[in-house]
């Protein structure tokens, strides 16, 4: 028989390419680990800046309108892709172009993702390792009564010190490898399940102590009421590339993820559930956060600080602030590991495949190339701060390594692997093997679906790109 009628027949029920004990148990067990990867620092710590700086309400709404005519037909594409192939991103990228008679220089999609997930996550780490030595400034009280200048020299500090950034880069890196090491379900599993609902406890703690100040109303109504002419061209792309970033797409991260899924759940309803899931999340995270920011007199667009500079000072000046400033960045922490350890995983995966090495070797091999490479990242914050090696290409004029990898992965790859994806299931694979494999209830949902997978998707993709190109 061959494969691809071999997956046609196929009882739709059946885990097929992998051994039981390798799938997540439940779809709720994939749910909570695809959640995990999209909630993250992008929740909490980008979201709500880059909502800050694009005027609140109409860059919400526009980027509500990303998630849902580009982010979720893309997630549903990755995840269908990865369920289809059974396999890491790469040899399912194979698997797929194979059995659907094209090229299989496909594969790039499947390259483009792995090569950017590894390089996300070795400034990723460096940021977690911020949040970590956070919780430890919020727990001992240096926040409290200190001025800006005094929290702006914290902040500064720390990002100065490249051998306090090292240390806690490392434990980041380490935490991550531990957890991946164990594998799908006595690692990665395990810590998901203790570490999500610890997470929406944390946050839900912290939007009722921001519903309890006296300006919560104005947080709300900066999130929620829509003002367009505080929009921008250049908002609106941030807001569509942070669709990308935010449900970790373009990364090869959904299709290993989906690789793990069992055959009987439906991935339509599930991507579904975990862009909702993400998005309130987000929400959630402005609500927290704005209060507290305009309850004490500062500024929402802080850009980038808002997080590690404008809130601190909140938590400096109102009661309860070292609890609730800890468990903040507590949940900050938890956030970021959830989504580090998706990062590592279609690289671990590849190499257990590919190379045939077990998991704890793959795992240290790659997570420990991943720590050799955020010192790059390290560097860029102070030793190497006027270090800009590309800086004869106008677009990387004066720009760190730090900042290098986060625009060449954020604005060229993710969103060129996210256009390929969408081209590639709208446009090239066998339309009955994506419906076999997505098993819609209603016929007109996956038209419909395909029709965005056709033109909306790689149409808005396209216009980010090439803007961003320019
Ligand atoms: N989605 C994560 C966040 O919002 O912080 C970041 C991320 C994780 C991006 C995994 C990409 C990825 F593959």
């Amino acid at each position: 028989m061959s494969k691809l009628t071999q997956n046609l027949s196929t009882d739709a029920t059946e885990p097929q390419g992998r051994q039981a004990n390798t799938m997540w148990s439940s779809r709720m067990a994939f749910i909570l680990a695809a959640s995990g990867s999209a909630v993250g620092l992008g929740n909490i710590w980008k979201f709500p800046y880059i909502t800050g700086e694009n005027g609140g309400g109409a860059f919400v709404l526009v980027y509500l309108l990303c998630i849902s005519i580009v982010g979720i037909p893309i997630m549903i594409a990755e995840v269908m892709m990865g369920r289809a192939g059974g396999k890491s991103p790469i040899n399912s990228l194979r698997d797929l172009a194979q059995r659907n008679g094209l090229s299989t220089r496909w594969v790039g999609v499947a390259w483009l993702g792995v090569i950017a997930s590894f390089l996300i996550l070795s400034f990723y780490s460096v940021i977690g390792g911020w949040a970590i030595s956070y919780v430890g400034h919020a727990a001992s009280g240096s926040f409290a009564g200190a001025d800006a200048d005094a929290i702006g020299a914290m902040f500064g500090g720390l990002l100065g010190d490249a051998g306090t950034l090292m240390i806690w880069h490392s434990i980041f890196m380490v935490t991550v490898i531990m957890i991946v090491a164990r594998g799908l379900k006595s690692g990665m599993e395990k810590a998901i399940n203790l570490l999500m609902p610890l997470l929406f406890f944390l946050l839900l703690v912290m939007v009722g102590y921001a519903a309890s100040t006296s300006a919560f109303d104005q947080g709300f109504s900066f999130l929620f009421s829509v003002d367009f002419s505080k929009l921008t061209t250049a908002g609106v792309l941030t807001a569509l590339g942070h669709a990308f970033f935010t449900l970790s797409l373009g990364m090869a991260v959904m299709i290993a993820y989906g690789s793990y899924l069992p055959k009987n759940v439906s991935i339509a309803k599930t991507a579904v559930t975990v862009s909702i899931v993400d998005t309130l999340v987000a929400l959630l995270a402005g609500l927290a956060i704005f209060p507290l920011v305009f309850a004490n007199g500062l500024e929402p667009g802080a850009g980038p600080g808002l997080i590690f500079q404008t809130l601190p000072l909140a938590f400096g000046k109102m009661s309860g602030g070292v609890l609730f400033g800890t468990l903040f960045f507590a949940l900050l922490v938890v956030a970021a590991f959830t989504s580090a350890i998706s990062l590592l995983e279609p690289v671990v995966e590849w190499l257990e495949e590919k190379k045939g090495i077990n998991r704890f070797v793959a795992t240290l091999i790659a997570g420990g190339t991943v720590w050799l490479l955020g010192i790059a990242t390290v560097l860029s914050l102070n030793e190497w701060a006027n270090f800009h090696p590309l800086a004869f290409i106008p677009a990387f004029e004066g720009k760190t390594v730090f900042d290098i990898l986060d625009y060449v992965t954020s604005n060229l790859m993710m969103p060129l692997a996210g256009l390929l994806t969408a081209v590639l299931v709208g446009w090239f694979m066998k339309r009955e093997m994506v419906r076999q494999e997505l098993a819609m209830d209603s016929e007109g949902a996956f038209n419909g679906l395909m029709f965005v997978l056709k033109f909306l998707t790689p149409a808005a993709v396209m216009v980010v790109f090439i803007y961003n190109l320019i």
